[in-house]
């Protein structure tokens, strides 16, 4: 059906180019979250292994947000992990031992791109007047600049 939210379509598909990629991202993001929950080796086991189910858990969240925002547009949202891994930008971990140390730096690394991404997003969705997309990623982009300042006090020597 027809869709009239007082959108341009090309403006709605731009920004679901976007959302897409963002998706994508979340997805290899909530794996690599796993990845790092169940490899975590070191003093720092506990603190990182819950952490990590906290954050995951808000990915998880943030996935749906995202599918829904995009369908809510009147696009498709990616919706396989081929499609997930065609469109993501960041990369996948290998399931090894890892230290808590290098797995927050890499963490920081991803949440910096995301941030990027993000920043970039807002201004696309603002652009076209999708205040509702505008509105979600700032939530987003809140939570993982909050949650950087985080990894780089746990990463202060
Ligand atoms: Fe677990």
């Amino acid at each position: 059906m027809e869709i009239n939210i007082g959108l341009e379509k090309e403006g709605r598909e731009e920004v679901a180019k976007v959302l897409n990629k963002y998706l994508a991202n979340l997805h290899v993001l909530y794996t690599k979250l796993h990845n790092y929950h169940w490899n975590v080796e070191g003093k720092n086991f506990f603190q990182i292994h819950s952490k990590l189910e906290e954050i995951y858990d808000g990915t998880a969240g943030e996935i749906d947000e995202v599918a829904e925002r995009i369908l809510t547009i009147g696009v498709r949202p990616a919706a396989s992990m081929k499609e997930y891994l065609e469109l993501a930008t960041l990369e996948e971990a290998e399931s090894v031992g890892i230290q808590g140390k290098a797995i927050i730096e890499t963490l920081l690394a991803d949440f910096t791109a995301l941030i990027k991404d993000l920043r970039e997003g807002i201004e696309i969705a603002g652009k076209h007047g999708d205040e509702v997309s505008v509105d979600l990623m700032i939530g987003s982009l809140e939570n993982y600049e909050k949650t950087s300042w985080m990894f780089r006090a746990f990463l202060t020597e």
